[in-house]
């Protein structure tokens, strides 16, 4: 394992977006935060703990199956929201942002919905990776095209625990695996 950010380097920047965002919607107007799951859990928990109390939170889950198989890539929704987002200030809070199928799914749905706002943060964007043609309102960080694990990130659902994020050195043999967020 490569230590790509450290934990000091990934707080500022979270506090840094934190500031952004709130910055963007200035008159006191609530923010309501979607976290995609299970990925973005500590991103999520680090930023509410960065902002002030006019924020409110869900989450969503889904699984992405066949970015080696399918170009096009497929993705399920397995966990709703609990709330309506109709007519709320919507950031869709997502770990990374790779080749793009996630989130082109969430937003399209998120759109239906009609909320007042919607807007991304995402703590990574992998640009060189991205075949939907999205993009994150706030980036964390762009970072090479390498497979990270930490800070929410997993490979086959370890490393999520680790307070920093490190390029995985996979082994001759070990492919990426399909993305099951
Ligand atoms: P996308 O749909 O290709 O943009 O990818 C979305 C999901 O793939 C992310 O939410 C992650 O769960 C997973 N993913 C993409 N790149 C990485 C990586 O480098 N490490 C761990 N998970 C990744
Ligand atoms: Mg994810």
């Amino acid at each position: 394992m490569n230590v790509l950010l450290d934990a000091e380097t990934i707080q500022a920047r979270v506090r840094e977006l934190a500031v952004e965002i709130e910055s963007d919607y200035p008159d006191g107007e609530d923010i309501h935060l979607v976290g995609v799951l299970k990925g973005a859990f500590v991103f999520m928990a680090d930023l509410v703990r960065a902002m002030t109390p006019r924020v409110s939170l869900d989450f969503i889950a889904v699984s992405s199956y066949g970015q080696k198989t399918h170009s096009s890539g497929q993705v399920r929704l397995t966990r709703d929201l609990d709330s309506s987002i109709e007519g709320k200030t919507v950031i869709v809070v997502e770990d990374i942002l790779d080749t793009g199928m996630t989130l082109r799914y969430l937003l399209r749905l998120f759109q239906q919905r009609k909320p007042k706002h919607l807007r991304v943060a995402v703590l990574l964007d992998k640009p060189e990776r991205r075949i939907a043609t999205v993009r994150a309102d706030y980036v964390g960080f762009s970072i090479p095209n390498e497979f990270v694990v930490g800070y929410g990130l997993d490979y086959a659902e370890r490393y999520r625990n680790l307070p920093y994020v490190g390029i995985l050195l996979l082994g001759p043999g070990l492919k990426k695996k399909p993305a099951e967020d």
